[in-house]
């Protein structure tokens, strides 16, 4: 395991960018794989688990080239060259190798959906923290298409067995609010005879449905119900990925805390599913303004600046806590510099990610000295203003690395993280952008 320290030091400065979105990225390899004709991914998330996507496309024999460079349409301002990722898909067969989505619960949920109506089977599974992570979500919504996928432990655990066939459309309600399970049975529904409708308990990122139509995939969407025909007559398509909102939340969140920062970051994707931490930001006293308003085809895109204030505590509940889950590490870091009793609640859902984040997070903010309540849906947290600083297990999970390496830049004696490179999961150059702020 590598280490990584940050310590308080200068103001951070200037204008930088952030890798592709994650999620955008995993969702363009995936439909690059399935539709006909060549998909091109510009700008595309370089982390693992946007790598393990693409294997898995790979190993369901989409031809995938790479090349190091396009500019791309929707980024301009500095973002220059961006990687492009040609993906020949359209006909895909049974991989004889078990597929590996890694770290990756995107790759791992939205490929089960994908190949539930391919007529072959396959065999997913992932690293330790993945087959630790439920897939019994996905399973019952995709059964209601006529889906055949089983999992260990009763349905429950990864390594998930997929026999594909043809599936039915139907009317899906999914029990837990999550672009997941949503995204994965839109990926089965597009393959499958009729119609579909998946109604969520409450509105999750939408990037599947803006996507779809450009693969040739209509959607109808009404509040939090979205509606496919299947089966779609797919094609290849063009999609230039925005840059990572939830990655560029760690910058911002270095710059809300290190006293006389002013950064830009160009080309963030402003999605208003996931711009809930950018609200969250302004209401606990930064100062965060968004320019340039654009798009990157279907998805909003915009340059954010974000310089520092004296922060305030927060409450969150459930509501907000969805369209936050990613943050939400970050925020407990926030609530730890700002001065009083902030309180995030209504987000069981963080037990169930790369770590349980629940615990993990509180762990981490004990050793470096903050006053923590742990609850079974979120935190208490008592600001202090100020934290010691320590030595803390980023417990494999790059957003725990990360939000820690942000909450050294102001720490009293620094912060070393044990396991930094889990960061390479999402943001494999998230430190050298983070110093070359500094410098
Ligand atoms: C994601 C959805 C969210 C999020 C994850 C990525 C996606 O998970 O936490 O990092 O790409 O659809 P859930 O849908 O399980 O809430």
């Amino acid at each position: 395991m590598s280490r990584a320290a940050t310590r308080p030091g200068r103001a951070l400065r200037g204008e930088t960018s952030v890798p592709g979105d994650k999620s955008i990225t995993q969702r363009a390899v995936l439909l690059g794989a399935l539709a006909p004709g060549e998909t091109r991914v510009i700008g595309g998330n370089p982390g693992a688990d946007a790598l393990a996507a693409l294997g898995i496309a790979r190993a369901l024999g989409a031809r995938v080239r790479v090349s190091a460079g396009a500019r791309g349409a929707g980024a301009r301002g500095g973002v220059g060259k961006r990687a492009e990722w040609r993906i020949r898909g359209g006909t895909l067969a049974e991989s004889e190798r078990v597929l590996d989505a890694k770290n990756s619960g995107t790759a791992l949920r939205l490929a089960t959906g994908l190949l539930a109506a391919q007529p072959f089977l396959s065999i997913l599974t992932g690293d330790a923290s993945l087959r630790r992570r439920p897939v019994d979500r996905v399973i019952g919504p995709l059964r209601a298409l006529g889906a055949d996928v089983r999992a260990r432990a009763e349905d429950r655990l990864p390594p998930v067995v997929v026999r594909g066939g043809p599936l039915r459309g139907a009317a899906v309600p999914t029990r837990v609010a999550s672009a997941q399970v949503k995204s994965a049975v839109l990926l089965a529904a597009i393959q499958a005879s009729g119609a579909t409708t998946v109604e969520e308990p409450a509105a999750t990122r939408d990037h599947t449905e803006r996507m779809l139509p450009l693969f040739g995939a209509p959607v109808v969407r009404e509040g939090t119900s979205v509606r496919v025909e299947g089966p779609a007559r797919l094609h290849g398509s063009e999609i230039s990925v925005p840059g990572d909102l939830s990655a560029a939340a760690f910058l911002f969140a270095a710059a809300a805390i290190v006293p006389g920062s002013d950064i830009l970051v160009r080309g963030v994707g402003v999605n208003p599913t996931r711009t809930a931490f950018l609200d969250l930001l302004a209401r606990m006293g930064a100062r965060v303004e968004r320019l340039d308003p654009r798009s990157a085809g279907e998805e909003p895109v915009a340059d954010v600046r974000v310089r520092t204030g004296s922060l305030a505590p927060v409450l969150v509940e459930e509501r907000e806590a969805t369209g936050l889950i990613d943050e939400l590490p970050l925020v407990a870091v926030l609530a730890a510099f700002a001065r009083g009793r902030s309180v995030i609640r209504g987000a069981r859902e963080l037990a169930l990610k790369e770590s349980n984040r629940i615990a993990t997070v509180a762990a981490a903010l004990r050793a470096v000295g903050a006053q923590v309540e742990e609850r079974e849906d979120g935190w208490e947290i008592e600001g202090k203003g100020a934290l010691r600083g320590g030595r803390v297990d980023a417990a494999r999970d790059h957003r725990i690395a990360m939000a820690f390496l942000v909450a050294g830049l102001r720490a009293k004696e620094g912060v070393v993280v044990e396991g930094a490179e889990a960061a390479a999961v999402s943001d494999p150059g998230f430190l050298a952008r983070l110093r070359s702020l500094t410098r």
